[in-house]
């Protein structure tokens, strides 16, 4: 019988993970499809409960329910640590919830850099992804700073974390970035419709410094023009964290291993198409 796999979220219309999971079903020959269901945080219990009695074999899950979700899934440990879950397996009957943002962007940024281990990591940003990306770096070994517009927020998340530290966003940024070997930005600055806009500008960055916006609506961000304007030549957008973060919950319930080039190739075209996506 054909699978069915799923994202929940509000708003989902414009989410490219039906797009792109249809892709590697298709490619692996798979006889599965990939939908997404608009749920609101009021429903997202009864959705997983009805989801495991229609049989669903997995479900992604995004903006506003990742926190949320953790109530009514069995959650394995890293996402209980971060706080949030955007994978849901019922494969073993019961609901299991995983998170995959954090080593998807370990794993975009692993691509660009090789060895994570004692390099010097500023994220900007204290949120959701910032927590689950910085749950990854501190425990690769990396020395990661938390830079946030709420300082009170980047200290709570350095606090929770092995070997960090928090600054805000005034000046004492710019020296700091001046110090880094990898520069994250994973604030919703320079996504769709505030394209110009970036919390880092070239005159800050140094030759050396990895860049990596987890913003992907527009693929090229002001952040990443900025980057190659210094001279960057190791950049990471947005796609790269979106794929890998599938292709981890793909592995999750499939067992198999995902074509990724395609995953990556249909998402870039999708967003050559059509600029107002704006959720995963
Ligand atoms: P997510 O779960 O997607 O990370 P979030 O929890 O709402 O979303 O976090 C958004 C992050 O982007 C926060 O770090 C936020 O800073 P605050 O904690 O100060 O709110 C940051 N952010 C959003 N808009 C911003 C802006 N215009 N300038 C600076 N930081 C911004």
């Amino acid at each position: 019988m054909k699978k069915i796999y799923g994202i929940i979220g509000d708003p989902i219309a414009h989410s490219l993970s039906p797009v792109m999971h249809n892709a590697a079903f298709e490619k692996l020959g798979m006889d599965a499809v990939y939908l997404a269901f608009r749920v609101s945080p009021e429903e997202v219990g009864d959705a997983i409960r009805g989801a495991k009695s229609l049989g669903i074999a997995g479900l992604n899950v995004t903006i506003p329910l990742k926190e949320k979700t953790l109530s009514f899934v069995d959650a394995e440990e890293v996402a209980k640590k971060i706080g949030a879950v955007n994978t849901i397996d019922f494969g073993s009957g019961t609901p299991v919830g995983y998170n995959t943002d954090g080593i998807g962007s370990l794993m975009a940024l692993k691509e660009a850099v090789g060895e994570i281990k004692e390099k010097k990591v500023l994220i900007l940003g204290a949120g959701g992804a910032a927590k689950a990306i910085s749950f990854y770096l501190d425990a690769e070994g990396a020395r990661v700073t938390i830079a946030n517009r709420t300082k009170g927020r980047a200290a709570q998340l350095a606090s929770n974390l092995r070997n960090a530290n928090s600054i805000g966003l005034d000046a004492e940024l710019k020296e700091h970035v001046k110090a880094s070997d990898i520069l994250i930005n994973a604030t919703s600055v320079g996504m769709y419709p505030n394209e110009d806009a970036t919390l880092v500008r070239a005159n800050m960055m140094h030759p050396d410094l990895v860049v990596f916006d987890i913003v992907y609506n527009p693929m090229d961000t002001k952040l990443l023009r900025e980057a190659r304007r210094a001279g960057i030549k190791k950049i990471v957008d947005g796609v790269k964290m979106l794929v890998y973060q599938g292709a981890a919950s793909f592995r999750i319930w499939t067992k198999r291993e995902p074509p990724i080039e395609v995953m990556e190739k249909v998402v870039r075209d999708a967003l050559s198409r059509d600029s107002s996506k704006s959720t995963d």
